[in-house]
């Protein structure tokens, strides 16, 4: 069958989702005992039961256990292909040898002293040489990362208003808690009445920080040139993921990133590109090479410290130099030798230039398996890759920026989540996020997930 799409094939499609969600999630109570017994734990301690916000589910998380390789296995013995990957942070996989000698070594000779150490230096100049920056600060989270570099921007520039994308994730800090996912009433600007009476995305951030944060869509290039108009003399800077990776995978349009970098070039607003979840992912020098547009400053976290809690942030010298000259950007544990050591044996050792030639074939197959499954039902999807992350979007024509994503099925999203993890599949519980290849993924991994994805097609398209 082709791809019809019809409205009354979308509400027979969802109305099955539905049905199908709720009978998997039957058989996964029946099949995760002692996750629940540990959500009934961990709640007594954790407020709900997990140690990030992110990690909690409803009626309660899958808790794992260990991982190796491609797999994890959860704490009632149940193992799993894993494609949730630590939430993108795990492109080496598991317990990656390598990893592990680096990690082992730092554990015996000491992973903590708050001076820096070689292994440390060895990594800035790892990550300056990748993403062709001038100098680098190490943070602990992608949260610290996107947050320095604001500060950074701020601090050069003397202007206190920043620019993000509407329906954009850069941490948890207040001042990018605005327009994060905001629902139709609320999404942010036209530039030409550009919002700042949106709510923050979480109670305890003062609302009147709205008025430092405006918003534009993704794509635009033609709201962010209004808004320079207008606001170039407080704007600081102009935050961006080049493509973004908090509703699934949204590619920047030919000539935008371009545009982009022309635009804050010449109305005097730092550009910079959160890399957090493409950089060491979507190629080796992240999308500053794959798109070849060259931020002024741009943020790293995840994959790039090889599964340890470790981010950076970097760029021109001429910005970062004035850290030093009364910008403040420190922490006891930035760049300690044991993430300093696990990320420079990651961006070194394991995710070398055959590494993304693997996640270009594994990706490929992935896509492809997916692509062909979705053509031979009458689901209405597509499917994105680009280098070891990708996903399924429940929309059948890809996404341009956040208002295209809340016309995606959430309902076939769950129900498909369900499926696959009921049959030993990982993902990530939220049609936001997407799938993580890691360089122990082999074909085996991923047939097995187009098997699994192919008979949810046909089950539920038929
Ligand atoms: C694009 C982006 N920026 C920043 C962050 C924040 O990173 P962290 O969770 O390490 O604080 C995330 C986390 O998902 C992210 O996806």
């Amino acid at each position: 069958m082709t791809q019809t799409n019809t409205q009354a094939d979308t509400q027979r499609i969802t109305a099955r989702a539905k049905e199908m969600f709720a009978a998997e999630m039957a058989v996964l109570g029946e099949n995760t005992p002692k996750s629940r017994a540990l959500f009934e734990r961990a709640k007594a301690t954790m407020p709900m039961g997990v140690a990030s916000s992110f990690q909690a589910a409803d009626p309660y998380p899958i808790y794992l256990s260990h991982g190796h390789g491609a797999e994890v296995t959860d704490v009632d013995g149940r193992t799993y292909f894993d494609f949730h990957n630590g939430f993108g942070a795990m492109a080496v996989g598991h317990a990656h040898p390598l990893v592990a000698a680096a990690i082992e070594h730092a554990a015996k000779t000491g992973t903590h002293f708050a001076v820096t150490t070689e292994t440390t230096v060895a990594l800035a100049e790892e990550i300056c040489r990748r993403f062709h920056l001038e100098r680098v600060r190490f943070t602990n989270s992608g949260t610290e990362a996107t947050m320095d570099a604001i500060r950074v921007a701020r601090g050069v520039t003397g202007k206190d208003v920043i620019c993000k994308i509407e329906g954009s994730y850069h941490g948890h800090h207040d001042a990018v808690m605005f327009s994060v996912t905001p629902g139709l009433d609320l999404v942010a600007t036209n530039a030409e009445d550009a919002r700042t009476d949106h709510l923050p995305a979480s109670k305890g951030i003062p609302t009147g920080m709205a008025q430092w944060t405006l918003a534009v869509p993704f794509n635009d290039l033609g709201a962010v040139e209004r808004l320079f108009e207008k606001r170039s003399k407080d704007l600081a800077c102009f935050i961006i993921e080049p493509v973004m990776m908090n509703i699934g995978i949204v590619l920047p349009q030919p000539g935008y990133l371009e545009g982009l970098r022309q635009l804050c070039t010449r109305y005097g607003v730092v550009l910079i590109f959160d890399e957090v979840k493409c950089g060491a992912t979507i190629a080796a020098g992240g999308a500053i090479e794959r798109f070849g547009v060259q931020p002024d400053l741009a943020c790293f976290a995840k994959s790039m410290a090889g599964g340890t809690p470790g981010g950076a942030f970097g760029g021109k010298a001429e910005l970062m130099d004035h850290i030093g000259d009364g910008i403040a950007q420190q922490g006891t544990f930035n760049g300690n030798p044991l993430v300093s050591a696990a990320g420079l044996a990651a961006l070194t050792e394991v995710l070398t230039p055959d590494a993304y030639e693997h996640f270009k074939r594994i990706g490929t197959r992935l896509a492809e398996g997916c692509r062909q499954a979705i053509a031979a039902s009458s689901i209405p999807a597509h499917v994105i890759d680009l280098g070891c992350k990708g996903c399924v979007s429940y929309r059948p024509e890809p996404l341009v920026d956040y208002r295209s994503f809340l016309e995606t099925n959430a309902d076939l999203f769950d129900a498909s989540w369900a499926w696959m993890v009921n049959r030993g599949i990982f993902l990530t519980p939220g049609n936001e996020e997407q799938w993580t290849l890691s360089v122990q993924h082999d074909d085996s991994h991923i047939d097995r997930f187009v098997e699994v994805f192919s008979e949810f097609c046909v089950t539920i398209g038929g």
